[in-house]
């Protein structure tokens, strides 16, 4: 069985790191246009640099949930289980998952400012504003800004037309290209999306199984479901 998990932000608020657009998410206490679009990197990328060193300290500190946890025990036991994620976290990494595909970005890496996937791993939490990629670029987050491409999206959609099932946890569903992914999966493929919230379904409302749980009750038992093959 070949099976796409789609993770947002909210797989990763029971590990404490903030969600976007909850009441108290970042976009709530941030503004995006100061700190998350390429003009903004372009006009003040020390701002930039400072509100990704904050998260990737977060990051730090954060520790895999059980949601991360099932999720890689449901990869080991079925290896056709393709993770795409629109969090720069690592945390499923950090959980034994493997090959994940980061929509949005990796906090623990830095990009050349010249080459969109020519990153370079980060020591520690701070990036130092100035430091150059060997390309000569100066060092950037290699995080995606809103106005930019996102150079593994089709990557992601050829691996959703494949799905028989598509596990969808924690996003709002409200950024694109991301939240169009649900649209690439075959007419049959069933989708269950694990989210307390109402996550922007539109179109696909009628396909979606909600299972309208926090990430940490939800996924761990649907994979269960799965495992032991009563879905
Ligand atoms: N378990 C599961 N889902 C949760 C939990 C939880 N404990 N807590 C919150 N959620 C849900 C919310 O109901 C919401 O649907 O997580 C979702 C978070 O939505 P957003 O904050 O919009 O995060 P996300 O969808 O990942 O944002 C997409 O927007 O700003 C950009 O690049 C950024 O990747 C991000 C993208």
């Amino acid at each position: 069985m070949n099976i796409v998990v789609f993770t947002g932000a909210g797989i990763s608020a029971e590990s404490g790191l903030s969600t976007f657009r909850d009441s108290d998410g970042l976009w709530e206490k941030y503004s995006v246009e100061e700190i998350c679009t390429h003009e903004a990197w372009e006009r003040n990328p020390q701002l930039c640099v400072d509100f990704y060193n904050a998260r990737r300290r977060d990051v730090l500190k954060a520790q895999p949930n059980a949601a991360h946890i099932a999720i890689a025990r449901l990869q080991q036991a079925l290896p056709d289980t393709h993770i795409i994620t629109q969090n720069i976290d690592d945390l499923h990494e950090r959980a034994g998952a493997k090959e994940v595909v980061h929509l949005h970005g990796e906090i623990k890496l830095l990009r050349s400012s010249i080459n969109e996937t020519a990153t370079v791993p980060l020591q520690g939490w701070e990036q130092h504003y100035g430091d150059r990629h060997p390309d000569g670029s100066l060092l950037r987050p290699y995080i995606v800004f809103f106005g930019e491409g996102v150079p593994y999206f089709p990557l992601a959609c050829d691996l959703a037309s494949q799905a028989d099932m598509m596990i969808v946890v924690g996003t709002s569903l409200n950024v694109y290209p991301a939240a169009s992914l649900l649209q690439y999966t075959k007419e049959n493929t069933p989708i269950y999306l694990i989210d307390p919230g109402t996550p922007a379904m539109g179109p696909y409302s009628k396909r979606i199984t909600h299972i309208q749980q926090k990430a940490t009750e939800g996924v761990p038992a649907l994979i269960d479901k799965i495992l032991n093959s009563q879905l």
